[in-house]
């Protein structure tokens, strides 16, 4: 199982006052030295955090990985193809989104075709894909059709909700994750987990990655970034030993 934590939200920090601090290559390192397997950044078409000066430098000094979330747009598939992070995810966006709403909807065809397209060029280029889907058969199968290395599951759902919904959620992310992975496909998930409620998830045999960002970053506010990476590094450790 690898933690890839996503430091998008210590560049929103900077951007509420266009400075330079806090810098999100310096949390790289830091999530780095607190455990993280990798680093996942969103280039958001509108840019409100994470910049390209930040792609460029994290691709020069992050040492594990870089997991880059971006949309079918091609402005900023021009840039993956330049930088070749070593894993693309392909995630929607919506301009007035607070954060990424649900999965790609694979069953809308404008959206497939986009995302077919997007997923050729960035193979084309060397880089390990990976869809942002929700955690349904058909959009598992869609995954597989458009030859994606990766899913991600979509664990918002999961995360909102409480009591016995929380465990049909459970359920459902449990048979996505042993279709996907009986399908070929890596499985990752991620969105909206929490040192609370990441347990359930982390324990699914199937789920080898997991992208967590805000509440790492949250609780990095007052531990510091390596130690609240080391927490949720842990929890997850601990989880996938219980399982
Ligand atoms: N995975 C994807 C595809 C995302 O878009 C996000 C949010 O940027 C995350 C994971 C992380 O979500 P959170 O910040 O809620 O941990």
């Amino acid at each position: 199982m690898r933690l890839y934590v996503n430091i998008d939200h210590v560049a929103t920090v900077r951007q509420a006052r266009r400075t330079d601090e806090p810098d999100p290559v310096r949390a790289a390192v830091l999530a780095e030295l607190g455990g993280a397997d990798g680093i996942t950044v969103h280039l958001r078409e509108d840019r409100r955090h994470i910049q390209d000066r930040d792609v460029r430098l994290l691709m020069g000094t992050v040492r594990t990985g870089v997991n880059l979330e971006l949309a079918a747009a091609s402005e900023i598939l021009d840039l993956a193809c330049e930088l070749r992070p070593m894993q693309a995810t392909l995630v929607p966006e919506k301009r007035e989104e607070i954060t990424t709403e649900g999965g790609l909807a694979l069953s809308v065809p404008t959206q497939l075709d986009a995302t077919k397209r997007a997923l050729a060029r960035l193979s084309d280029a060397g880089i390990r894909t990976s869809l942002f889907i929700d955690p349904d058969e058909a959009s598992i199968r869609a995954s597989v059709d458009m030859g994606a290395d990766a899913v991600e599951l979509h664990t918002g759902e999961y995360a909102n909700t409480t009591g016995a919904e929380r465990l049909a959620q459970i359920e459902r992310l449990n048979r996505a994750a042993s279709l996907a992975r009986k399908l070929s496909l890596a499985v990752h998930a991620g969105h909206g987990l929490t040192y609370e409620n990441v347990h359930p998830v982390a324990a699914i045999p199937e789920i080898e990655e997991l992208n967590i960002g805000h509440s790492v970053v949250s609780r990095a506010v007052f531990t510091g970034m390596e130690a609240a990476v080391r927490e949720m590094a842990e929890i997850i450790r601990r989880s996938r030993s219980h399982a």
